[in-house]
């Protein structure tokens, strides 16, 4: 299976901290906001990832991120001349997920939580069978989101874009996996009222055909949104706290990249070598202190 990682869009809500930068490039907390979805992605085990972003912010994330072989992994990048809506993801990494399977993160969408590897599992495994998988998780603004809409039965009938008014408080995840069919299809969609191609449109479509799987998932998953100043500041004291209770951090792609078996304990070593003037670089230190 492959990643891709959608980093575009103007950040004008976050503006004018964005007016220079890539939104998913600013920090929560101690690392750039980018290292939450790839870290989603490094869970999975997904080892092969594209990060879509502008032509002026790609050579930052070249510059960050590189060709992944420090962690262990392969990342190529994309430019997306300017924003055409999620599915375009699909058109523009078309040569790169070649005959895969894909899973979609959005580059502002940051997890966290015990499950998680186990839901990505399962929607890995789901897919794997084709179809698609994705995931609603209960918020309190589901206007401002995909949002799903269930029979009396609990079947999810339909998603709806940013709804007025919103069937319930399921708004779907940043987070879908895809069989090599959403190529084709996110190329046949037409755009819609906002002039963009949705990847709700693509859910709707595979929830037309009986192939879409929607996991619920439950109040043990901190999905933590990035849209506002306010909320940038909260998910920070949210990692910050997770972080300085339990002493593990949160979407430390190196760790993950370790624990996964990418890299070796001398590379991790190094990797925390490089940064052993912040906190960050003296935790993954620390990390390959204690397991030698
Ligand atoms: C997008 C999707 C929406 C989804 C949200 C999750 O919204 O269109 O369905 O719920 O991401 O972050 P956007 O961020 O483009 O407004």
């Amino acid at each position: 299976m492959k990643g891709i990682i959608l980093a575009g869009g103007k950040g004008t809500r976050l503006y004018p901290s964005t007016i220079s930068v890539s939104k998913q490039l600013l920090t929560i907390y101690d690392k750039p906001l980018i290292y939450y979805p790839l870290s989603v992605l490094l869970l999975a085990g997904i080892k092969d990832i594209l990060v879509i972003s502008t032509p002026d912010d790609t050579p930052n994330y070249r510059k960050l991120l590189g060709d992944g072989s420090r962690i262990g992994i392969h990342i190529e990048y994309k430019v997306q001349d300017k924003p055409r809506g999620l599915a375009d993801a699909f058109i523009l990494g078309e040569d790169f997920i070649g005959n895969d399977s894909v899973c979609l993160v959005l580059g502002d969408n940051v997890f966290y939580g015990q499950g998680l590897s186990t839901y990505l599992r399962t929607a890995m495994a789901q897919v794997e069978n084709g179809g698609a998988t994705v995931f609603g998780y209960p918020v309190a603004n589901p206007r401002e989101f995909g949002v799903v809409e269930f029979d009396k039965n609990n079947k999810v009938i339909s998603i709806q874009e940013k709804p007025a008014e919103p069937k319930s408080n399921y708004a779907v995840l940043g987070l879908y996996f895809y069989d090599n069919k959403v190529v084709d299809m996110a190329k046949k969609v037409e755009p819609s009222a906002r002039g963009e191609i949705e990847i709700t449109s693509i859910n709707n479509r595979y929830l037309s055909e009986g192939k879409l799987n929607v996991i619920l998932m439950g109040r043990g998953m901190a999905w933590l949104d990035t849209g506002s100043p306010k909320r940038m500041l909260k998910a920070a004291e949210f990692v910050q706290s997770v972080q300085d209770m339990q002493g593990f951090y949160i979407s430390c792609i190196e760790e993950i990249a370790w624990r996964r078996g990418f890299i070796t304990t001398e590379q991790l070593k190094k990797l925390g070598e490089e940064m052993k003037m912040t906190e960050y670089g003296q935790y993954i230190m620390k990390l390959a202190e204690d397991s030698q």
